[in-house]
């Protein structure tokens, strides 16, 4: 990874090598933090950095720091003047994923409420193969970790290690990414990413009581596919072997956007390719975050 210039700790801008926290902090020890990942989408013709619906992540990021009981979270204005100067002290002039996050600092135990950090990173990330080829997908041995047990909805650092676990086992049995499901045996999303499926012309994804992270890209789907495509989204359990009667599988996040997958344990989704319905979301979402399509203004944030 070549690392970019600057970082941002704690309001000021440092350079990369200077944005380090004590190993004896909460957030070392415990992994007592909160992040967002957003995007920012580098415009060509209009020279512009575009980041992508910057209120909500920061909606979902004090819902998350309240949840976790953090003592006062600063305020969204800063966010996006440190996300802003952030961006410019590197010069980007080119598609990135910013993480920001929110973490317990100074010398606390596990009940430590603050001090609270704001640790903000960025680099270049562009679309990953997958997007373009498809992914293979594992259901995974691993359980997605029930709501009373340690939240999806919440996105805290620990709620990580899920993920990794079944990311991991994913990745060494030769596929792509993992689905997980749930403590009911119903589908919940993969690491940090929703999941959808096309059945008879409509969309279908796991209701927001399964566990998941209610998803940003996800939500922006929903409301794209209706605009666009006039394809509505139903909202529901799903079992797992409907993932394979489906036509069309795909899953979204901040950092995956939409990616198609093309098989499922092995076994072929549809027809193999990328769906019809899949391809022309992926389209219709680059073309709202870059701002080629000028449609939904109020979700970029111009950088420069
Ligand atoms: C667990 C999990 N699910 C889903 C998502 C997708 O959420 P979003 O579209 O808001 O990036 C993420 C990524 O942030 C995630 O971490």
């Amino acid at each position: 990874m070549l690392a970019p210039g600057f970082a941002y700790l704690n309001g000021r801008i440092v350079p990369w090598d200077d944005a380090r926290v004590h190993v004896f902090s909460p957030v070392a020890k415990y992994g007592i933090g909160v992040f967002e990942g957003i995007r920012g989408y580098w415009n060509e013709n209009v020279q512009q950095l575009y980041l992508f619906r910057v209120a909500e992540h920061l909606e979902r990021y004090a819902f998350s720091q309240k949840a976790m009981r953090f003592d006062l979270p600063i305020s969204s204005d800063k966010l996006i003047e440190a996300l802003v100067h952030l961006c410019r002290a590197n010069a980007f002039r080119t598609t990135v994923h910013i993480r920001m996050m929110a973490f317990i600092d100074g010398l606390g135990e596990l009940g430590a409420k603050g001090p609270v950090g704001t640790a903000i990173t960025a680099l270049p990330r562009e679309a990953n193969r997958q997007s373009v080829e498809g992914a293979s997908a594992q259901i995974s041995s691993w359980m997605r970790m029930p709501d009373n047990v340690m939240p999806a909805r919440i996105k805290c650092n620990a709620n990580y290690h899920n993920a990794r676990l079944a990311m991991m086992q994913a990745q060494l049995d030769g596929y792509d990414i993992a689905f997980l499901l749930n403590s009911r045996g119903k589908l919940a999303e993969a690491p940090a990413m929703c999941v959808f499926m096309v059945r008879d012309g409509q969309l279908i994804t796991p209701s927001g009581t399964n566990d998941i992270l209610e998803s940003i890209t996800r939500q922006t789907v929903i409301q794209l596919a209706r605009e666009y495509l006039g394809v509505d989204t139903v909202e529901r359990d799903v079992d797992r072997t409907e993932l394979i009667l489906a036509q069309e599988v795909f899953y979204c996040g901040t950092g995956a956007e939409i990616t198609p997958v093309t098989s499922i344990d092995r076994m072929v989704v549809g027809s193999g390719q990328p769906g019809p319905i899949t391809r022309q979301l992926i389209e219709i979402y680059r073309a709202i975050a870059t701002g080629t399509n000028t449609a939904h203004e109020s979700w970029r944030t111009p950088v420069f």
